[in-house]
């Protein structure tokens, strides 16, 4: 968008919004009162007779929406889900434009690609603990940004590389060229594959940069159980560290939202689907603030010593 007219409606959202704290500003202090009031239960500090009565509506409106919201949600995901596997199939909307490129473009553009995971080994060598000759793998790896980085900051490590997408595995295998390289095409949100890819690369570190939040199922509560068993089953091998990539919900929650035609802006709580993993702990980190894009953040979990 043009930056003027950016301007423009910014400062007309902005007069919106004062305008709109005017109108309503009494009301709704009064209104969250009561229904604070309610929620109190304090046989001192009570609301008003009519309060009582609003703020006990309020307070049903709110388990209403929330049960039509969830309901909402988990119809979303449900239509979302044939969506978003074709999305990433090969000739899908995520890697369309990869099998038109020749061989010096292809070159080209793994050369251009930025890493998210770049930021985090900068900023948290010691949580990561990452070391050359060490083993990674990398799930959901699309076109190798993350893989990339790995084979140039680790010369003598191997990384291991899966993705469902098998034109972004091709391409991976025939841009990056490198002995250290092993790429699967597969999907992580099935179980043997998982177990399979797991055993046969024996991952010192597991890199999962913004591709859990494209697995789900056709509820919130099954993807959440679906996401904790499948780190669950990740930090169950000898992994030393585990960094989830993306953007998170509040603690308890998931986001959902559409993002586009084929694929759905999932957010869930990582922190939290990690909590009870034994052996291990994990942390919330954001992104430094020198790479821009403040969205992106991770978690990071590590293997405690025994010692
Ligand atoms: C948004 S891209 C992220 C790519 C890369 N990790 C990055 O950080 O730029 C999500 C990737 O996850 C892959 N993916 C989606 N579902 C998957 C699944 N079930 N198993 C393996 N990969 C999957 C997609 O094909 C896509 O390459």
């Amino acid at each position: 968008m043009v930056v003027a007219v950016e301007e423009r409606l910014t400062s007309l959202g902005r007069a919106w919004g004062r305008a709109g704290f005017r109108v309503g500003f009494w009301w709704r202090r009064w209104w969250a009162d009561q229904v604070f009031l309610v929620q109190l239960g304090s046989s001192s500090l009570r609301p008003s007779g009519l309060g009582a009565l609003a703020g006990r509506a309020a307070l049903a409106r709110r388990v209403v929406r929330e049960g039509a919201a969830a309901a909402a949600d988990d119809a979303l995901l449900a239509a979302y889900v044939p969506l978003v596997a074709a999305h990433y199939a090969p000739g899908g909307r995520g890697y369309a434009t990869l099998a038109s490129l020749d061989a010096e473009q292809a070159r080209a553009r793994y050369e251009r690609q930025g890493s998210r995971l770049r930021p985090f080994i900068d900023a948290y060598p010691h949580l990561l603990g990452y070391r050359d000759g060490e083993t990674f793998l990398d799930l959901g790896c699309g076109t190798g940004q993350n893989v990339r980085e790995l084979l140039t900051r680790f010369p003598t490590s191997t990384v291991h590389a899966l993705d469902v997408n098998a034109d972004a595995i091709g391409f991976l295998a025939r841009v990056a060229a490198s002995p250290h390289l092993r790429t699967q095409v597969g999907s992580f949100a099935d179980d043997a594959t998982l177990r399979a890819v797991l055993d046969a690369a024996e991952a010192d570190h597991v890199v999962i940069s913004h591709a859990l939040s494209t697995l789900y199922c056709d509820s919130v509560t099954g993807t959440r159980a679906m996401l904790h068993a499948l780190l669950g089953r990740v930090t169950a091998t000898h992994v030393r560290s585990l960094i989830v990539i993306d953007s998170f919900a509040s603690r308890g929650r998931t986001a959902v939202a559409i993002e586009q035609r084929t694929r759905l802006r999932l957010a869930h709580d990582v922190l939290s689907l990690l909590d009870d993993t034994p052996g291990g702990r994990a942390h919330l980190v954001n992104q430094p603030a020198p790479y821009g894009s403040p969205g992106s953040q991770a978690v990071i979990w590590t293997r405690l010593r025994t010692t």
